[in-house]
């Protein structure tokens, strides 16, 4: 039986983006494939008072099961409304459940149908006439229904395990009003210089700083301005945008990991990005790094520890804490649904 996201409490992104975007803030989606990051972004998004995206990629929809994942959301819907109303908030944040980069009509309709509030198609991999006629399919199916949909032109370069995957190519600010236009999407991924993953430069792209960290070359912003300039007012969306923070990865090389010249996306550049029409920043990365990092630090502490939640219990702990400081200093979408608690 089909299920429909406002059964479930949950929000699509039409509202969402437009407080953003006059807010000159962006939404935070966040990745999750397991009930302690799901704890952990919902926990932290409701003490700092920040809209959120719940981020499900193809990938994590089959770790998690589809079904599973319905009533996943569903109860951090009400747990969030529990930890309001025990603390009195007069307003509620939004909470959106989207599909990361789904790649065929089918996943994307069988997302829908499971309680999803938004999906993302990407056919960015596609000849361009291609991706608008999937894009366009999508949007014809979720509009109806109040779901939002996601688009992405041009392509974003990744680097795993020191292979590099297909190069990207970034957005054309001249295919923008076409592609919004034709396909009638809601939001839009562009390629301005990110990448999914722990490695999104090679060492080569960068400079080294005094403690020999590796520095990036800057994000194409003019590449951003000029789309911004050729669709006023339209909601932007920013895949690859872990910074890889140094300290975890710092603390997985100490405690036996070996992630070596991981690098991310500055995050004073991702501040500057969420006060344009940014609206949405994806973030998967670094959480799955902060988490590694703790559990290693207790494995290498406490080698005789076995019960999970003494593992994965902490790093829920660093989790919230990493959430809560990527709201108030990253994204900017701290205390825009009241006080912070
Ligand atoms: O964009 C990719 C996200 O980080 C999801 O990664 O496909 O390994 O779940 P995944
Ligand atoms: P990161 O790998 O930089 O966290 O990007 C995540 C993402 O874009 C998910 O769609
Ligand atoms: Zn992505």
């Amino acid at each position: 039986m089909p299920v429909s996201y406002k059964d479930l409490g949950l929000a699509n992104t039409n509202d969402m983006f437009r407080r953003a975007f006059a807010g000159r803030y962006a939404v935070p989606a966040y990745n999750f494939n397991n009930m302690e990051q799901l704890q952990a972004i919902i926990t932290a998004c409701v003490e700092s008072r920040s809209p959120v995206i719940l981020q499900i990629s193809s990938g994590a929809r089959k770790y998690a099961n589809q079904t599973l994942l319905r009533y996943m959301a569903e109860g951090a819907v009400r747990m969030a409304r529990e930890m309001e109303k025990a603390k009195g908030a007069d307003l509620a944040i939004p909470i959106t459940l989207h599909l990361d980069h789904g790649d065929t009509f089918e996943l994307a309709k069988s997302c829908i149908e499971n309680g999803f509030s938004s999906v993302m198609i990407d056919g960015s991999h596609l000849p361009y006439e291609e991706n608008i006629a999937l894009t366009r399919q999508v949007v014809e199916y979720a509009r109806p229904l109040g779901v939002s949909v996601e688009g992405e032109l041009g392509r974003l370069a990744g680097i795993e395990d020191e292979v590099q995957a297909e190069k990207s190519s970034y957005t054309d600010p001249k295919q923008v009003v076409d592609f919004v236009k034709r396909t009638s999407v809601d939001s839009l991924a562009i390629s301005i210089g990110t990448s999914h993953g722990a490695y999104k430069f090679k060492p080569e792209q960068c400079t080294r700083d005094e403690r020999g960290i590796l520095v990036p070359p800057p994000l194409r912003f003019d590449i951003l301005a000029e789309v911004e300039k050729q669709v006023p007012g339209f909601p932007i969306v920013l895949h690859g945008a872990s910074s890889v923070i140094q300290d975890a990865v710092a603390a997985i090389n100490k405690y036996g990991g070996k992630m070596k010249d991981a690098t991310g996306v500055p995050e004073e550049q991702l501040r500057q990005a969420a006060r344009s029409a940014v609206c949405k920043i994806n973030i998967d990365t670094d959480g799955r790094m902060v988490m590694t990092a703790t559990i290693r630090q207790v494995f290498a502490e406490s080698p005789g520890e076995f019960d999970p939640r003494k593992y994965l219990g902490p790093a829920r702990t660093a989790l919230i804490e990493m959430y809560k400081r990527k709201n108030r200093e990253v994204l900017g979408s701290a205390g825009r649904y009241g006080q912070e608690f």
